[in-house]
């Protein structure tokens, strides 16, 4: 029996390098071992978006064809829409008698997004709503209702998965032996730093590369990436450590990055040149994923195809555990 996978992204957006060599890397090495599904968290994504809908629904399809496009195998991932699956919903309302509301407000990926708010809004935090505080919940939902074993996640969010994990401790104790506690998958690759030269890649940071930006687009972000401040003159020595550019070449696995580090350590390579070369490199990087993307932007009836089916089997998977969980929970009339 092969274990259960089982992520989240929320449709906020596109793909960016972060996400692609953070998360997306390690699901391709993941889709052929496990039973995997991934869920495109509409309605977690609403929790931050409830007043502009429209950007979610839009970004559902966004999202898939960018993770079609790294190539993600529809015969092996199982992609599904939450709000397709009322069960996780249902599930959401039974877990939140399990949790406090003090737990929920010390989770700290919980309190940072609250601190954030705080600062972007400028009040005490009255703009947290009940859904907000309670995506913690949701999410432990999300990952029950599937029985998911895996969870490939990011640092950022491994309070999250150990409130998942308290709140079925929390369930077994009480129902009985029912549901198990899922582990993380750390990804192998690290966060990937924003253009700014900023720790983190993020769309809202307005340091992202996405997979589906144009030649134009790259060629300009990147001619406006971080270099060595210290860099005056084409010909003066740098050190590439400190430099943004140097960074992306070796993530995308140049194959003439010695000489790009040599020739900069000696001044023997000028700023404009090296960003020059890298834009190439980049959009030789991207040029497959995005051959491949066509063909579902040319054929988007593919991709509501690949949601539709892939939601069928998710669905049936939840209500099989549903039928489970009530019965435990002496519910099952
Ligand atoms: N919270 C996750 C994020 O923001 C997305 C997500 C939703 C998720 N449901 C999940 C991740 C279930 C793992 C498991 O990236
Ligand atoms: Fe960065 Fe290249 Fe300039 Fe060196 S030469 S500082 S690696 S852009």
């Amino acid at each position: 029996m092969k274990k259960t996978i089982l992520t989240g992204l929320r449709p906020t957006g596109n793909l960016h390098l972060g996400h692609y060599f953070g998360a997306g890397k390690n699901y391709l090495k993941m889709q052929n071992d496990y039973d995997f599904y991934l869920e495109i968290a509409d309605v977690q994504a609403l929790t931050d978006n409830f007043d502009n809908p429209e950007k979610v629904r839009k970004n559902i399809k966004e999202i898939t064809m960018d993770l079609l496009a790294i190539g993600l195998d529809p015969e092996k991932v199982n992609f599904f829409i939450q709000s397709k699956i009322p069960e996780i919903a249902e599930l959401t309302v039974f877990y939140s008698n399990l949790v406090t509301v003090s737990r929920l407000q010390r989770n700290p990926t919980v309190k940072n997004e609250i601190a954030q708010k705080k600062e972007l809004f400028g009040n005490n935090g009255e703009s947290i709503t009940y859904g907000f505080l309670g995506y913690p919940v949701s999410q432990a939902a999300d990952i029950t209702c599937f029985n998911g074993e895996l969870v490939p996640v990011g640092d950022d969010q491994l309070p999250l998965l150990e409130q998942c994990r308290e709140i079925v401790r929390k369930f077994n104790s009480i129902y009985g032996e029912t549901l198990k506690e899922p582990e993380q998958v750390l990804s192998t690759t690290t966060r990937v730093k924003g253009l700014d030269g900023n720790e983190k890649m993020g769309k809202s940071l307005g340091n992202a590369i996405f997979l589906v930006d144009d030649e134009d687009t790259i060629s300009k972000k990147i001619m406006g990436a971080i270099t060595d401040p210290n860099k005056i003159k084409k010909d003066d020595p740098a050190d590439p450590d400190v430099c943004m550019v140097y960074y992306y070449h070796k993530l995308i696995d140049n194959p003439n990055l010695e000489t790009v580090c040599s020739e900069c350590k000696k001044g023997a390579r000028g700023c404009v040149a090296c960003k020059r070369e890298l834009i190439e490199k980049m959009n030789e990087f991207l040029k497959p994923i995005k051959e491949e993307r066509k063909k579902y932007e040319d054929n988007p009836e593919l991709v509501d195809k690949i949601l539709e089916d892939g939601t069928k089997k998710a669905k049936a998977k939840a209500e099989e555990q549903m039928k489970n969980i009530r019965k435990a929970m002496k519910i099952d009339y």
